[in-house]
């Protein structure tokens, strides 16, 4: 897979990505992220990408052309022409369900706004999908960005040391991970549950699942009604709410 970040700050970009897994696995050729500075595709002496609103209003806005430029100019060199995704507070917010979707596509590119954003008609001309990191709004897209190529990147097969690392973790399969303890066995005077001592495997898978499902009802409700439920979710689920409510109405 290959990832094409249009920034205006591409060492940041380029800084972060080389870092930990990602950037070995990019060292490994497992996947190729690139990131461009939108200001090398800029057509006048004094390399502006930004202007002033039309109507008025406070800040800057991103000139529409160097942005096509620079885009046209990837698609050009890689002769195919990327899904082009704007990080945006007003796009649809950033799930794992979205980031496994776009982890099967071949190749993406994302764009980083910068000051009040960028010209409306960008977008349209592109067909953009709109990503937001969350409902609150950062100085510029680079962050978004970054969050986003990190989140698909280590769900590419060969950049974590095996799939099972990100099936188990919080959000594959709609629930929060379970808690997890190492070493030493008591710290502070607090031990670690028995049943993972126990080297009993199937009590270890069974009690990680309950307490999955219990953090998940306890923190995030609300995602509950969205898991894939099959016969063991419901079972363990009645179990644990069972337990749950009749806790919360001692
Ligand atoms: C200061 S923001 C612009 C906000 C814009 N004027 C608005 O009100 O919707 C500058 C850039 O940061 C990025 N950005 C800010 N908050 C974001 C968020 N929650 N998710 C994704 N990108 C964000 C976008 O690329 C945006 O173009």
């Amino acid at each position: 897979m290959r990832i094409d970040i249009l920034t205006l700050f591409p060492e940041m970009c380029e800084k972060v990505m080389s870092q930990s897994i990602i950037g070995r696995a990019r060292k490994n050729n497992v996947i190729d992220i690139c990131c461009h500075n939108i200001r090398d595709y800029t057509y006048d002496k004094h390399n502006r990408v930004d202007d002033t609103p039309y109507g008025g209003g406070m800040g800057m806005l991103m000139m529409a052309e160097p942005i096509a430029s620079c885009f046209e100019s990837i698609c050009k060199q890689l002769k195919v022409r990327p899904k082009l995704i704007y990080m945006s507070p007003q796009g649809s917010v950033l799930t794992q369900k979205k980031v496994l979707e776009l982890s099967q596509i071949e190749n993406i590119a994302i764009l980083c706004g910068h000051y009040e954003g960028v010209d409306e008609r960008l977008i349209e001309e592109y067909d953009c999908e709109e990503i937001s990191i969350g409902d609150y709004v950062v100085t510029g897209g680079e962050l978004p960005a970054l969050i986003l190529a990190d989140a698909i990147s280590r769900v590419i097969p060969g950049v974590l040391s095996s799939n099972e690392c990100f099936e188990q973790e919080s959000h594959y399969n709609g629930l929060l991970e379970y808690p997890q303890y190492t070493r030493p066995y008591e710290w502070r005077g607090r031990r670690v549950p028995e049943v993972l001592i126990s080297g009993h495997h199937k009590n270890i898978e069974e009690w990680r699942k309950k307490e999955s499902i219990k953090k998940t009802i306890e923190r995030r409700p609300d995602l509950i009604s969205q898991v894939d439920m099959n016969e063991e979710i419901i079972k363990l689920l009645d179990e644990i709410e069972f337990k749950y409510n009749s806790k919360t109405n001692d």
